[in-house]
């Protein structure tokens, strides 16, 4: 299609919107429909997928492709549950994305894929690790590697990784984004946004060749960040002046409420349940 309509469902979230049998976790779960085909990107943290899935009518076993974001357990614990479910498929992820990763805030520290690559293969991972940024399917991009250009994202300084016996600040090479072209400007939807959301949508509009940003869909991790980011990062959006927020998840409700204010009719709540037709008229 090069970019025209995408149907964007919130499979897995936080929170619950509709009545209808779903059930809320922490974690994020996208599915993404375009006529060039069906994307999941992420998987929640427990598998959960597979059940909102049915409820909302959704057949899994017709995704064609899924991208991982990053390698949290919030969004790939649920990798297992839907591999079983729909048999082999392409899998994009980052290098980095089985590195150990921890939260020093944790009860459970260790925060990372709970599986190993090889138990993924076997359940029918086809990996294609990627830095680079991709165009998986018409108009449709993985982000790749994004490059920290801002000085104001250095993000949430709780999580960690290892460097031998030694830790390091996560420096998150793994956060992956989706670019959407469309008619009215890019669609960003992203997982966690460790990468910062203003390096992420700089990147996009770099990738994709596309000035002009229609919307913002996914977890921003906005609410976890120092308070020059978060004001920053506000600044930036107010001046793009995009006709779509959706921040979920690792928002944080606290930032929900704030953006939901700033914004207004652009602002949109994105629990389980939910499903945008995007561009909307
Ligand atoms: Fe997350
Ligand atoms: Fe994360």
């Amino acid at each position: 299609m090069g970019g025209s309509g995408y149907r964007i469902t919130v499979l897995v979230e936080n929170t619950v919107g509709v009545a209808a049998g779903l059930i809320g976790e922490f974690g994020q779960c996208l599915l993404i429909e375009t006529e060039g085909g069906k994307i999941l990107f992420d998987t929640g943290g427990r598998g959960w997928l597979v059940n909102n899935a049915l409820a909302l009518g959704i057949d899994l076993k017709t995704v064609d492709a899924l991208v991982m974001s990053h390698g949290h357990f919030d969004h790939s614990g649920g990798m297992q549950a839907f591999l079983r479910l729909r048999g082999r498929l392409p899998v994009y992820a980052h290098p980095d994305f089985f590195a150990p990763r921890f939260n020093a805030a944790g009860k459970n520290p260790y925060i990372g894929v709970p599986f190993c690559r090889e138990e993924l293969v076997s359940s029918g991972a086809d990996f294609v690790f990627t830095q680079e940024p991709a165009e998986i399917r018409p108009g449709v991009w993985v982000s790749g590697e994004v490059p920290r250009k801002t000085d104001f994202e250095p993000g949430d300084s709780r999580l960690y990784t290892l460097r031998g016996e030694e830790r390091m600040a996560d420096p998150f090479r793994d956060d992956m984004s989706i670019y959407c072209v469309t008619p009215l400007g890019l669609l960003v939807v992203v997982g966690c946004a460790h990468a910062g959301l203003v390096n992420i949508i700089e990147h996009g509009r770099e990738v994709t060749g596309l000035a002009k940003v229609y919307g913002v869909l996914g977890g921003t991790h906005l609410g976890m960040v120092p308070p020059a980011q978060q004001e920053n990062t506000i600044a930036y959006l107010r001046n793009l002046s995009p006709q779509f927020i959706a921040a979920n998840h690792c928002t944080g409700l606290a930032m929900i409420v704030r953006l939901a204010s700033l914004f207004g009719p652009v602002f949109r709540f994105a629990p389980a349940g939910a499903g945008f037709t995007l561009p909307a008229e």
